[in-house]
C-alpha cells in the first residue's frame, strides 16, 4: 500500500546524511510507490510548518555531497507540552502514514517520545561522535576520523621540525572515539578522552620520557569533552544554552597547551579541528553505512515496524528498539583505549 513518508534530519550534521535521503526516496519509490515529504530543518520544520515534496529529481546527484539538503537544526519538539502538541497536530495536517527521523541521541529521544504519542515513527541514528547505543557505527565517523587522521599526519612534520608539543583537539562531547581510533591511526603519543580523566603529571612524565629517548616532539590527541583529574565539566567555548540543555564545548586544548608548557619548557602549539571534522564529502564507508541504513529504514516503514531504529550489528543492518538506545551514551571500551595506551609515550 502505497504511504506518505515524511523524513527530517535533526541535530549537528554529518557527511552521509543525504545518502541516507537518497537511499529511502530512491527504494521508497521504485519498490513501494511511496510519497515523500522532506522536513525543513530538523523538527523546526514540524513546527513551522516548513517542507517541500522529495522526488527522484530532488535526491539526484547528491550521495558524495557533506551535510544535508533538508536542512538541520537543534530544535527540541518535545521541549514543553505546547511544542509538542503542535508537533503532534502539523503531523496530522501533513497526513503522514510515517516519518523517518535521522539523528543523534537528541533527536531520536524525541522521536521515541512522539512515537510513544501517536506518530509512527522510524530512526535512522547518526553522529560523527560515534556514541549512539545500539549500533555498532554511525555514518560520518570514519569520515571525520579520517580528517582528523590527516590533521595529525601533517601536524607530525611541523611539529617535528619545531621540536614541538602539538595538541590535537578533535571532536567527542561525551565519548572519545574520534580520538581513539584517530590517534591509533596517526600515531599519537598521547591520547585523552572523556571516559578516563587525565593526570598532567604522568603526561609529562611520558613527554620527558620522550625527549630522554631522543624524541623531542609529541603529538597529543584530545577530546573536546576530556577533563583532568577533579575538574568536574568540560571546558566550554560558551555557557549559551541550546533546546536540549547543551553548552559549547572547546578550550580543553589550550589549558592543556598553558599546563605543558609552563611543566616541561617545551614550545607548545594547539590545533582545534573543529567543524572540519563535520563537513565536506563522506568516505566510502560512510556512504555504504548511510545508505543500508536508509534501506532498512524505508523497508520498517513498509513493515509498520513504529518505534524501531537501524543499526549496524556485526555485518548486518537490522532494526532494533528505540527505547534500547536513547538517552545513553556509547562510550570507549577500557580494552579498547588500551591499545592506544600502547603507543604513549
Ligand atoms: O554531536 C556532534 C558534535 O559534533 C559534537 O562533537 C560537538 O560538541 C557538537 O556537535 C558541536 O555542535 P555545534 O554544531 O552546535 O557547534
Amino acid at each position: 500500500m502505497s504511504k506518505r513518508v515524511g523524513i527530517l534530519t535533526g541535530g549537528g550534521d554529518c557527511p552521509g546524511l543525504n545518502a541516507v535521503l537518497r537511499a529511502a526516496v530512491v527504494k521508497g519509490m521504485r519498490q513501494y510507490n511511496f510519497k515523500f515529504i522532506g522536513i525543513k530543518n530538523g523538527w523546526a520544520g514540524l513546527l513551522d510548518f516548513e517542507w517541500s515534496n522529495l522526488d527522484r529529481d530532488s535526491i539526484s546527484g547528491i550521495i558524495h555531497r557533506g551535510g544535508t539538503i533538508l536542512g538541520t537544526s537543534r530544535t527540541n519538539p518535545v521541549k514543553n507540552p505546547e511544542v509538542k502538541s503542535l508537533v503532534l497536530e502539523n503531523y496530522k495536517k501533513l497526513r503522514l502514514d510515517a516519518l523517518i527521523a535521522i539523528g543523534g541521541d537528541d533527536t531520536l529521544g524525541a522521536g521515541l517520545e512522539l512515537w510513544k504519542s501517536g506518530m509512527n515513527i522510524v530512526a535512522v541514528p547518526k553522529t560523527i561522535d560515534n556514541d549512539v547505543d545500539g549500533t555498532d557505527y554511525t555514518f560520518g565517523f570514519d569520515t571525520a576520523v579520517q580528517i582528523a587522521t590527516e590533521a595529525i599526519d601533517r601536524l607530525h612534520t611541523t611539529a617535528e621540525s619545531h621540536n614541538r608539543i602539538m595538541i590535537v583537539e578533535v571532536m567527542g562531547r561525551h565519548a572519545g572515539w574520534i580520538a581513539t581510533y584517530s590517534g591509533i591511526a596517526g600515531g599519537a603519543d598521547i591520547v585523552l578522552i572523556p571516559e578516563v580523566p587525565f593526570n598532567l603529571d604522568d603526561i609529562v612524565q611520558l613527554i620527558n620520557a620522550r625527549r630522554e629517548r631522543g624524541r623531542s616532539f609529541s603529538i597529543v590527541v584530545i577530546a573536546e569533552g576530556a577533563c583532568p583529574e577533579g575538574k568536574k565539566d568540560a571546558y566550554l567555548k560558551s555557557d549559551k544554552v541550546d533546546d536540549f540543555g547543551h553548552v559549547q564545548l572547546g578550550g580543553v586544548g589550550v589549558a592543556l597547551a598553558r599546563d605543558l608548557e609552563k611543566m616541561t619548557g617545551v614550545d607548545c602549539r594547539t590545533t582545534i579541528l573543529g567543524h572540519v571534522q563535520r563537513g565536506g564529502t563522506p568516505t566510502a564507508f560512510d556512504r555504504v553505512l548511510a545508505t543500508r541504513f536508509g534501506i532498512c529504514a524505508i523497508d520498517m516503514v513498509h513493515k509498520e515496524q513504529w518505534g524501531q531504529m537501524a543499526a549496524l550489528r556485526g555485518t548486518q543492518v537490522i532494526p532494533v528498539p528505540l527505547e534500547e538506545c536513547v538517552h545513553k551514551n556509547r562510550q570507549v571500551p577500557p580494552e579498547f583505549y588500551e591499545v592506544a595506551k600502547v603507543f604513549f609515550g
